[in-house]
């Protein structure tokens, strides 16, 4: 088995965010995604005044959801469909757009309180770079979060997005030796299935 296959971003080379096909998938990711989101918010406990920062955030419904707590929120995405739809469905101003990858964040250093990947560190091209990124704009004592939908090791085709649990605590294992934590994995029982998530505290 190709060693890219049992990593964390297993679907680091999967390229189909851009176009016609990146406009097919914003509109399934607006769709039964309002419960992760909530789920989000709890697990990184999102209070009035916070800065969360919401890489890969596709359409923007869990930078709607942190918005609805009274946090302000920018959502980072290299897709330029997923940016605009997420733009076009935000009447919320304060709301901020930004072009950048996990490993390129556009986020000046210590400006985050929480960082937060939902379905995508699976597609990330770099996870030690994203992670270092993710250290350098988060405040200390900033809350980082990623959640993916569990999957079965053998899973294949768009099954097989997400993690397994040993997927999960490998990327925990790569949290703590990027400098964070009280890392933590868990599993959620959501109506669409389960969804594994690792949070960690920029020290
Ligand atoms: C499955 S979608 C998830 C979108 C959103 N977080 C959600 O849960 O609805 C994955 C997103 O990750 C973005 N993405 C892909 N590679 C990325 C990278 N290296 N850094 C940041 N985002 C990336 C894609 O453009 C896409 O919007």
């Amino acid at each position: 088995m190709h060693e890219l296959a049992t990593a964390p971003n297993h679907h680091a080379l999967h390229g189909s965010f851009h176009g016609a096909r990146g406009l097919a998938v914003a509109m399934t990711l607006l769709v039964g995604r309002s419960k992760d989101a909530r789920l989000a918010c709890e697990l990184a406990d999102v209070r009035p005044g916070a800065h969360v920062v919401d890489v890969g955030c596709g359409p923007g419904v869990a930078v709607r959801e942190a918005m609805r707590r009274d946090a302000r929120a920018t959502g980072v995405d290299p897709a330029p469909v997923m940016l605009r739809i997420a733009r076009s469905l935000t009447h919320d101003r304060r709301a901020t757009w930004l072009d950048g990858t996990a490993e390129a964040l556009p986020i000046a250093d210590g400006d985050a309180s929480i960082v937060w990947s939902l379905a995508t560190v699976h597609h990330w091209r770099d996870v030690e770079q994203g992670l270092a990124e993710a250290h350098r704009v988060l405040t200390p004592g900033g809350r980082f979060l990623a959640i993916e939908r569990a999957r079965r090791p053998e899973a294949t085709g768009h099954a097989s997005h997400g993690w397994t649990d040993d997927q999960a605590e490998a990327f925990a294992t790569v949290c703590r030796v990027a400098g964070f934590t009280d890392v933590a994995v868990a599993r959620h029982r959501v109506r669409s299935g389960t969804l594994l998530s690792v949070v960690g505290v920029r020290a």
